[in-house]
Formats: C-alpha cells, structure tokens, sequence
C-alpha cells in the first residue's frame, strides 16, 4: 500500500525532535483523525532555513511527509521554500495513496503555519 520511502521513513524518521531555540513553530491537529504535527523552523538573518525538525503523533504518511519536507527545506531560503506543493512531496515519497493525499497537505499546512511565526 505504501512506497519504499514512505515505509523507510516511517521506521526510520529523519529530523525527528525539538529545536530548543526555533524561531519559527507551526502547530497543527487534524480534528478528523486526531494527527498532531509541529514543525519547528531555525531561520538565520539572511532568511535562509538552517534547521529543522517535527514532532508529530500520526499517520505512516505525515511522519514520512514531516521527514521529506524538513530535509527538503533545509539550507533554502524562506521564500523559495514558501513555493512547496504537497505534490512535491508526495513526489518524493514516490506516491501516495489517494486517501492519504490530505496528510501531505496538512504537513504543508503545518509548514505554512510555521513559516508565518517566524521572528528574528
Ligand atoms: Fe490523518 Fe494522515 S490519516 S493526517
């Protein structure tokens, strides 16, 4: 039912943690299904992302799709990373299920969240 990378990253999650001073944090829960997901976001002054990391109490997608998009941002800068798509990341998940799509989209939500609420 899932990909290589989706079973990879579920078992293996990269960038799983906190980081202690994020300057940027977006929290969201998915009321249907109960998923959590934060993302924290460390922004330098030059806007570039140079950490992150999710904490994130789901699915086997939204902890693969937290895994890709921290990797995926990291070293960008904010604005090129503001133009993410959930299908880029269901890309580099290589696919996912039709009926898991919305989790992809929530992480990006998420993402979104985070972004807004940075501070330098
Ligand atoms: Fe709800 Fe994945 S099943 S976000």
């Amino acid at each position: 039912m899932y990909s290589k990378e989706v079973k990879e990253y579920f078992e293996n999650p990269i960038n799983m943690g906190i980081i202690e001073d994020a300057n940027g944090i977006g929290q969201i829960k998915n009321e249907i299904c109960s998923d959590i997901i934060k993302i924290y976001l460390k922004v330098n002054e030059k806007n570039i992302i140079e950490d992150a990391k999710f904490e994130a109490k789901g699915c086997p997608p939204v902890i693969a799709a937290c895994c890709a998009i921290t990797n995926m941002i990291k070293n960008m800068n904010i604005d090129e990373s503001k133009n993410i798509t959930a299908k880029e990341i269901i890309e580099k998940l290589n696919g996912l299920p039709k009926e898991k799509v919305h989790c992809a989209e929530l992480v990006i939500k998420t993402f979104k969240k985070a972004i807004k609420s940075i501070t330098k």
